[in-house]
C-alpha cells in the first residue's frame, strides 16, 4: 500500500498545484496524511482536506469536491468527497496486474523494507538468570526480543542477537552454599536445573536454620553467601568450576525451550563476560569525577535528573549489575559498531534503564541515544502473579508441555491419521502460547487462559496456523500450476489483495514502535479475509478457468505473506494441522 499511497499523493499534489499554483505539497507528506476509513465500504483511503483550507482559501468540503472530480487513472477506481475527506477506492485492475504479480514474483520477501540496509542492530533479550526458573516471566523478554530481531533482520539490518545470561553475582555464591549443605552430584545431574532451582529456594527459605544439623540461620547464610561469591570474584578454582557446571546445566535446559520457539542466539555473553572489562569503565567513571562515594558505597549522582542514585560498587568493593551492563554497552558499540541496541526486559527495570543510559551519556559517549529501552508488562496465569524466590511459578517449559499435551489431544479427536503429529503438535501448541502473548500490546499486563490461546475458532494461534494449513492444502490439491490470466471478479478477491499489500507499512510500523503485536493482529486481519474468501467463492471448483486461476494465486500469496509474517513472530509454519 505504501506505493499505492505515494502514486496517490503525487496526483493528489498535481491537481493541487493547478487549484494553487503557489501551493507547496510534497508527495511524501501528502501519503503520510492518507488514512484508512473505519469501513472500507466509504473507501479504501481518505484524504483529509482540512489542513489544505488555509492555503487554498476554500472550504474543505470544496476542495475534496474539486480534487475528486478530476482524480483519476493507475490505482484510482474512483474518488468521492464526503464531509472534507477525499475518499479513494483502488481499482481491481491494478491489484490485479501490480499486487498480486508482485507477491507471487518476491514470494516471502514481499514486503520487506529496505530501511536497515548497511545498519548494525544489537539486542540483548531472554537473558535468562542461571540457576532461576525460566519462568513465563521470561516469555516476553525472549519472544518479543526474538521477533523484534526477526523485523530489523527482514528490513536489512544486520542483527546480533545477545542472550545477556545473568551467570554472575550474588546469587551463586548462595547456590554454592546451598549445594554443600543440601545437594549432591548425581542428583544433579539427573534432575537439571530443576533441582539447582530446588536448592535455591530451599536456601531462600531458610530462616532459622538447624544447628544440630550444621544449618546457620538466614544471617549467616546470606553472609556466608557473599562470601562465596567474594571467592569466586577472587578467582577460587574450586568455586568456579562449580559455578560453570551450573551455568552448563542450565544452559541445556534453556536450549530444549529455545529450540521449541526456534530461536537461535548470534552470542552467549553474560554478565559473567563482562568481569574483566569493568575495571577501565570503572577508571572512566573516575576520572569523568562521576563516582561519589556514599555510605562506603560508589555511586553516581543523578538527582538533578531526577532520578536516585545509581549504584556502582558495593562498600565491600564488589561490583553489580549496574557495573556490569556499563562494560556491556561499551564493549557492544566498540564491537559491533551499532546503530541501535536494544534492551528488552520486564517493565521492572525501565529506571535501571533510564539511569543506565543517562550514565553513559554523563560518561562523554555519544552514542547513548542509540540505546532503546523495550519494556513489557508482567504475565500472570489466571490471575496469579509470579514470585521467583519462593518457587511459587510457572515455568515455561511446564506451560508449553501442558500446551502441546492438550493439542494432542484435539487433534487426536480432529485428525486422527495425521502423519508427524508430535512436531505439528509442538509447533501448535507452542505457537498458541506465542501468539496469544504477541496478540496483546506489549506494555500491558496480561493474564494468561491457556484454554483461550488454545481454542481452534478465537482469534488464536491455532486458529491462523489452521488457516494456514488450509491454504497449502488448496494449493497441493490444485497440483502443478497451469496458465490462466489474472482476473478479479468479487469483491472477497480485492479485499483479500487490498491487505496483503499493507504489509510493508505493518512492518515498519512494528519495528517503529517495537511491536510485534502489530504483525499478530495484521496476520488475523490476513486470516480472517482469506477465510471469507475460503468460504464464498469457489476457488478449486470454479467453473471459469481464469477464475480459478487467479485464486488459486490469490492463495499462494496469502501464503506467502502468512508464512513470512509467521517468521517475524516465531510462528512454526505448519503445512498440516
Ligand atoms: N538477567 C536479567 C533479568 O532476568 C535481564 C538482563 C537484561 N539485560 C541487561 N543488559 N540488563 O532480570
Amino acid at each position: 500500500m505504501l506505493k499505492i499511497k505515494l502514486s496517490v499523493a503525487e496526483k493528489i499534489c498535481g491537481l493541487v498545484k493547478l487549484l494553487n499554483e503557489a501551493a507547496d505539497l510534497k508527495p511524501a507528506d501528502v501519503a503520510q496524511m492518507l488514512e484508512y476509513p473505519p469501513d472500507t465500504s466509504m473507501g479504501d483511503l481518505a484524504f483529509p482536506c482540512f489542513k489544505l483550507s488555509k492555503t487554498l482559501r476554500r472550504s474543505p468540503a470544496l476542495i475534496a469536491g474539486s480534487l475528486a472530480e478530476k482524480l483519476s487513472g493507475g490505482c484510482i477506481e474512483k474518488a468521492e468527497a464526503v464531509n472534507g475527506y477525499l475518499n479513494i477506492k483502488i481499482s481491481d485492475g491494478y491489484l490485479c496486474d501490480n499486487v498480486l504479480p508482485q507477491i507471487l514474483d518476491r514470494k516471502e520477501n514481499y514486503g520487506a523494507p529496505t530501511l536497515g540496509e548497511g545498519k548494525t542492530v544489537v539486542l540483548d533479550y531472554s537473558s535468562p538468570n542461571v540457576a532461576k526458573p525460566f519462568h513465563i516471566g521470561h516469555l516476553g523478554t525472549t519472544v518479543i526480543g526474538h521477533s523484534l530481531k526477526r523485523l530489523h533482520e527482514f528490513a536489512g539490518y544486520k542483527c546480533i542477537g545477545i542472550n545477556y545470561l545473568g551467570d554472575w553475582g550474588t546469587q551463586f555464591g548462595k547456590l554454592i552454599v546451598a549445594y554443600r549443605l543440601w545437594g549432591n552430584k548425581e542428583e544433579i545431574e539427573e534432575g537439571g536445573i530443576d533441582k539447582l532451582v530446588e536448592l535455591y529456594v530451599r536456601i531462600n527459605n531458610e530462616i532459622k536454620g538447624n544447628p544440630e544439623k550444621g544449618i546457620p540461620p538466614r544471617d549467616d547464610l546470606a553472609q556466608l553467601s557473599r562470601d562465596e561469591f567474594h571467592k569466586m570474584e577472587t578467582g577460587d578454582e574450586e568455586n568456579l568450576k562449580l559455578w560453570k557446571w551450573f551455568v552448563e546445566m542450565s544452559l541445556k535446559e534453556y536450549e530444549k525451550t529455545y529450540k521449541q520457539l526456534g530461536i537461535e542466539f548470534d552470542s552467549y555473553n553474560g554478565e559473567s563476560f563482562y568481569v574483566d572489562k569493568m575495571p577501565a569503565q570503572i577508571e572512566a567513571l573516575k576520572e569523568k569525577g562521576l563516582l561519589k562515594t556514599d555510605d562506603g558505597a560508589s555511586i553516581v549522582d543523578l538527582s538533578e535528573y531526577d532520578m536516585p542514585p545509581f549504584l556502582v560498587l558495593k562498600s565491600d568493593g564488589s561490583t553489580l549489575y549496574t557495573t556490569r551492563d556499563i562494560a556491556a554497552a561499551v564493549y557492544r558499540k566498540q564491537t559491533y559498531h551499532f546503530d541501535k541496541s536494544i534492551y528488552v526486559t520486564s517493565n521492572q527495570q525501565i529506571l535501571h534503564f533510564r539511569q543506565l543510559f543517562k550514565v553513559i551519556e554523563l560518561m562523554g559517549y555519544d552514542w547513548y541515544d542509540e540505546l532503546v529501552h523495550v519494556p513489557y508488562g508482567t504475565v500472570s496465569i489466571n490471575g496469579e502473579k509470579l514470585a521467583t524466590r519462593t518457587g511459587n511459578v510457572v515455568l515455561l517449559k511446564d506451560l508449553f508441555a501442558l500446551a502441546i499435551e492438550k493439542v494432542t489431544s484435539i487433534m487426536e479427536e480432529k485428525n486422527p491419521d495425521l502423519r508427524g503429529r508430535d512436531d505439528i503438535a509442538e509447533a501448535v501448541g507452542v505457537g498458541a502460547v506465542v501468539f496469544y502473548y504477541l496478540s496483546n500490546n506489549r506494555i500491558k499486563d496480561i493474564n494468561f487462559v491457556l484454554e483461550e490461546a488454545l481454542s481452534f475458532d478465537g482469534n488464536t494461534g491455532p486458529y491462523v496456523q489452521y488457516t494456514y494449513a488450509r491454504a497449502c492444502s488448496v494449493l497441493e490439491k490444485a497440483g502443478e500450476s497451469e496458465k490462466g490470466k489474472l482476473k478479479i471478479t468479487c469483491e472477497e478477491e480485492s479485499a483479500l489483495l487490498k491487505i496483503l499489500c499493507q504489509y510493508e507499512e505493518k512492518v515498519l510500523a512494528a519495528i517503529r514502535d517495537y511491536e510485534p503485536s502489530v504483525i499478530a493482529r495484521f496476520i488475523l486481519d490476513i486470516a480472517a479475509a482469506f477465510n471469507r474468501f475460503y468460504h464464498n467463492c469457489q476457488i478449486l471448483s470454479a467453473e471459469d478457468e481464469d477464475v480459478r486461476y487467479t485464486r488459486i494465486k490469490i492463495t499462494e500469496a496469502v501464503k506467502y505473506v502468512l508464512g513470512s509474517a509467521f517468521g517475524l513472530i516465531c510462528l512454526k509454519k505448519t503445512e498440516k494441522i
